[in-house]
């Protein structure tokens, strides 16, 4: 039982809501309990903004004579393998990882990773990307179904039980 889908974006501050929405069409289709759907929207917003703050588009082109800007690119990938739904998010800044922080009360960012390592209870992580210079940011959530519910996700995946 699998299921996937991919978007490509511009690296931009679009990309999250963008990626959002996408996540928003497709996981429900996928017959996924509703509690997880939203675990994974919030993965997605978290790992989308993370790419365009810490890996986007420089906000001014460091310098003209570069010629026009290129944005970079990103890459959300959904893939449903058996009961575990992986969220991965690519970006093309290979040599900067995410880092777990413990924010203080009143810090005002530092959150999204460890907002991430709650969701997924540590099932998450980073790897190169082995074609195109980047790296994915990776988070799993895994799930258990009752057995009308799964009936339901076989069926709307086009398996029979
Ligand atoms: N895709 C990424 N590329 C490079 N660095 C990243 C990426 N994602 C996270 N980081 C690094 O990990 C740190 C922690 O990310 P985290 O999402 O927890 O906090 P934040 O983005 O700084 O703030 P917040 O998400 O709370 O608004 C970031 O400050 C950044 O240094
Ligand atoms: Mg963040």
């Amino acid at each position: 039982m699998a299921a996937q889908s991919r978007l490509e974006l511009a690296c931009e501050p679009s990309a999250p809501r963008r990626a959002r929405a996408h996540a928003k069409d497709v996981l429900p289709g996928w017959g996924l309990p509703q509690g997880l759907v939203d675990d994974a929207l919030l993965i997605v917003s978290e790992l989308a903004t993370n790419a365009v703050r810490h890996a986007g588009a420089p906000a001014v082109p460091d310098s003209p004579l570069h010629g026009p800007l290129r944005v970079p690119l990103c890459c959300l990938t959904l893939l449903l393998v058996a009961d575990h739904l992986y969220i991965s998010f690519y970006d093309e800044a290979c040599n900067r990882p995410p880092v777990l922080r413990r924010a203080p009360d009143d810090a005002e960012s530092g959150r999204g990773v460890a907002l991430v390592d709650g969701l997924t209870g540590g099932a998450w992580g980073w790897q190169p990307s082995s074609g195109k210079p980047g790296k994915f940011v990776w988070a799993q959530l895994n799930f258990v179904l009752s057995d009308p519910q799964r009936a339901e996700k076989l069926r709307s995946l086009g398996v029979s039980a």
